[in-house]
């Protein structure tokens, strides 16, 4: 896509207290950059939601953070990428209520209406890389 990226910061995350520097460092950035405070809640809601899911089902993995641009409009895009065992059916996984375990399933398709955008590679095995976008208004 045709759009300028600057990389803003990087979160590793390792451990259950990671998922709150996530949300720290998602809150803070997204005030710099000047979004609403409902905007805010639902960037940062999201991002929790894929830090979460990388603890819990891969163990580590990163989340960046970029400035995008794209036609003059200004957003943010976070990058969440892990190495751990994939998610097997990508379609069954965005459905709501889909878990594998036990838990509400609400996550991944939470996550793509709080969002504008919402993509997700994942091999078997290999890991996955889920990308989300807000534009601001
Ligand atoms: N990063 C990930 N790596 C591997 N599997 C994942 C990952 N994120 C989500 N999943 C899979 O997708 C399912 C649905 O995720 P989600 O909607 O967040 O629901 P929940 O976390 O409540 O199970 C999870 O149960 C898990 O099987
Ligand atoms: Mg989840």
């Amino acid at each position: 896509m045709d759009t300028a990226n600057s990389v803003e910061t990087e979160v590793y995350i390792n451990a259950e207290s990671d998922i709150v520097k996530v949300r720290k460092v998602t809150r803070d950035v997204t005030k710099k950059m000047g979004f609403g405070i409902t905007d805010i809640t639902r960037i940062v809601t999201a991002a929790s939601e894929l830090a979460r899911n990388i603890y819990l089902y891969a163990k580590n993995g990163v989340m960046t953070l970029n400035n995008i641009t794209l036609n003059g409009k200004t957003g943010i895009e976070l990058v969440f990428q892990d190495n751990g065992p994939g998610i097997e059916d990508v379609d069954l996984a965005m459905g709501e209520g889909y878990s594998s375990s036990k838990s509400l399933g609400l996550g991944l398709p939470g996550t793509k209406r709080l969002m504008d955008d919402m993509s997700i590679e994942s091999i078997s095995g290999m890991g996955t890389k889920i990308i989300i976008r807000k534009w601001k208004r």
